[in-house]
């Protein structure tokens, strides 16, 4: 039988590295050109005629759409980037009806006021990277296409300047760390998200779907499972609270999300950091990665 094709975008961002190999043992997986939005070297998924040209090309079943501009304080500064990295690249490969995309979107499409959103929440975002997912994920529905939120996404692949990867060297020179004890989301381990979007690929249900570990963590108790979990001296994490903010391009208080748990994301688990993290010092792996 012939494989399905998946078109992989940002196949070479922090999640497409660990997403790559899992997919590439049941599907035909091509990978879109990398782009480096610094140089403008690459294929530039936001030129219309080069996005549709590559799925011409390609001719793919799926187009697993992943790339886009996640730092939230980058596209705060330079909204314009941001439009065009999150929402043009995708309007831009919604080009052919027989072709299904699954996109990647976020926590941040909610304004983090509630915290313990369900897939069926009414979306506010309050920060331009949140906007412009959330303006993505219309497109996406539009043309019947899968949405998978997600969020707090960590795992063993290295990515320097992001938040497990500061606390492991602050922790390795035993320096000590403030955590905010009030700012909350659902951490999410990115091999079991990997999991979930081929899962959604085999079945491709059109919607939206939550791909969130299962439990709401402040960023303190997180950081503290992560210090036992590597043996460090858990003392080092010393709550912090983060002040109230107003107007916009506030950072959310509380992104928790509940996950789906209706077909086809019913019969697979994502676990929690209490769950993932043990296992890893067990086995000695390193644990050097997490996002936003
Ligand atoms: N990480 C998380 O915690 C998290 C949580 C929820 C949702 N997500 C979503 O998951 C997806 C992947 O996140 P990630 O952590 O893997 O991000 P990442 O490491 O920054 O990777 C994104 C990739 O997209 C590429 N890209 C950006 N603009 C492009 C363009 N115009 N044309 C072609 N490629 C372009 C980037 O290239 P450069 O390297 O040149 O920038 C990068 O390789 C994103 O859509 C993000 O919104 C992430």
């Amino acid at each position: 039988m012939n494989k399905l094709r998946i078109l992989l975008t940002g196949a070479d961002g922090f999640v497409g590295r660990c997403l790559s190999p899992i997919l590439s043992d049941e599907f035909e997986l091509i990978k879109a050109p990398a782009y480096d939005l610094a140089t403008g070297i690459g294929l530039d998924l936001s030129d219309e005629s080069a996005a549709h040209e590559l799925v011409n090309d390609v001719h793919p079943d799926i187009i697993l759409h992943l790339a886009a501009i996640k730092n939230v304080g980058r596209c705060e500064r330079e909204p314009a980037v941001a439009f065009s990295a999150n929402i043009r690249t995708t309007k831009n490969l919604l080009t052919a009806d027989t072709v299904h995309m699954v996109f990647l979107s976020s926590d941040y499409v909610f304004d983090g006021r509630t915290g313990q959103y369900t897939d069926l929440d009414s979306p506010h975002p309050s920060t331009i990277y949140g906007q412009t997912k959330r303006q993505a994920e219309l497109l996406v529905l539009r043309a019947g296409g899968t949405v998978v939120r997600s969020g707090g996404l960590y795992g063993p692949a290295s990515q320097p300047g992001v938040l497990f990867s500061w606390a492991m060297e602050q922790l390795e020179q035993a320096q000590t760390i403030e955590a905010f004890t009030n700012v909350f989301n659902s951490p999410t381990y990115v091999d079991d998200l990997a999991l979930a979007l081929m899962h959604i690929c085999r079945y491709r249900p059109g919607g939206i779907y939550h791909a969130t570990g299962g439990e709401r963590l402040s960023r303190f108790e997180l950081l503290r499972m992560l210090a036992q979990s590597l043996g460090a001296d858990a003392e080092l994490i010393q709550p912090g609270f983060c002040p109230e903010q107003t107007g916009t391009g506030i950072s959310p208080s509380d992104l928790s999300l509940i996950c789906s748990q209706r077909s086809p994301l019913d019969i697979i688990s994502l676990r929690s950091p209490g769950q993932v993290l043990p296992s890893w010092s067990q086995a000695g792996s390193p644990v050097n990665a997490a996002s936003h």
